[in-house]
């Protein structure tokens, strides 16, 4: 079956995997959006045209002119800390934008793909199966948790909420993230703090494209987590990384979340259980040393790995959404 689809914030490190991913699928007609005016990648055969989705007279006109069948809601406020002292912003962007979305998702039949996150957990026994009862601890956590609730109003069997937990992956652009940030502090010699109380099921961005897809072409509906399998600290994913990288693991210094004097606050066991997501999706993530192998640019004898590696800013943090 034939989908229009619209990705918003496609220029993010998820709607760039997934416009790769589905824009070279002949069943989806694929509409890229992005707050700049022009597409931060190249290639991939899909339209792309501006859209800030916190502009609900754009949107409007979007879905009136585009008539999507699905919309995939990748834009989103992702800066933990920065969602804390800017509050207002957080809540337009990631709740009050989500429930114009699933507003014109009602009125026009499309069907809305929501995508959140392991914070809006309290971190107190992960990782998490879908029906754990939310407890988000930062205002980004509160935010995401209010979208997903307006997420519902695109109607019956009309939404699906996917969960994911720290992202990593390649873009054609500078955008940050964990490995490349460890890959490059290490490279350069410089010493590292990162943390070990706190938990994460690491995920890449080819996986979770993978899964949103399949939510997609198996027009299913509800909530998923989708992450890697590997259930490990942020300091042992830290030491996958540079043991992949074939970098001086001595450089990566133990610490402590108090150490850290960071707005928000972050769960401390998050992370997922994927069983819905392997069952019903028949979603397999790949293993995470051969993920981050890829992410860096190394050989991997994988169809996905055919990408550039990235090697951006530092994170604002050393777990960051
Ligand atoms: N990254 C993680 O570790 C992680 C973990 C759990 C869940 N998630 C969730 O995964 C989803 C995708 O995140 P990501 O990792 O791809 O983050 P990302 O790279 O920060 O992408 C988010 C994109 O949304 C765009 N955006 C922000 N406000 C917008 C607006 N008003 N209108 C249109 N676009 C807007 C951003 O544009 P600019 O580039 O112009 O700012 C950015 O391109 C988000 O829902 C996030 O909450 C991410």
């Amino acid at each position: 079956m034939f989908h229009r689809v619209l990705i918003t914030g496609a220029n993010g490190m998820l709607g760039q995997e997934l416009v790769r991913q589905m824009g070279r699928k002949p069943e989806y007609d694929v509409l890229a959006t992005g707050r700049d005016a022009a597409p931060r990648f190249s290639g991939g055969s899909c339209g792309y045209t501006h859209l800030d989705i916190a502009d609900p007279a754009a949107v409007e006109r979007l879905f009136a002119d585009f008539a999507p069948d699905v919309v995939i809601n990748c834009a989103a406020m992702t800066q933990v800390d920065a969602c804390e002292s800017d509050r207002d912003t957080c809540w337009q962007i990631n709740a009050v934008a989500v429930e114009t979305l699933a507003a014109c998702c009602r009125q026009h039949g499309a069907r809305l793909m929501q995508i959140s996150t392991d914070f809006i957990f309290d971190g107190k026994d992960g990782p998490y199966r879908e029906d754990a009862r939310p407890a988000p601890l930062s205002y980004y956590g509160r935010s995401k948790l209010a979208g997903e609730n307006y997420a519902r109003g695109a109607g019956t069997d009309r939404w699906a909420i996917i969960r994911t937990v720290l992202v990593f992956g390649n873009t054609s652009d500078t955008r940050s993230h964990f490995v490349s940030w460890v890959n490059r502090e290490l490279s350069a010699g410089r010493t590292i703090r990162v943390v070990t109380d706190q938990w994460r099921t690491p995920t890449w961005t080819v996986d979770l494209a993978d899964a949103v897809e399949r939510v997609v072409r198996f027009r299913k509906s509800g909530v998923y987590h989708v992450s890697g399998r590997d259930f490990m600290s942020v300091n042992e994913f830290a030491h996958v990384i540079a043991e992949t990288a074939g970098l001086d693991t001595t450089l990566i210094q133990p610490a402590d979340s108090s150490s850290f004097s960071q707005p928000a606050e972050r769960p401390a066991r998050s992370g997922f259980i994927i069983l819905k997501a392997e069952t019903e999706l028949g979603f397999r993530p790949h293993p995470i040393r051969d993920a981050v192998r890829a992410t860096l640019g190394r050989a991997l004898s994988d169809p996905d790995s055919d990408r550039p590696a990235s090697d951006p800013a530092p994170p604002g943090s050393p777990a960051e959404d």
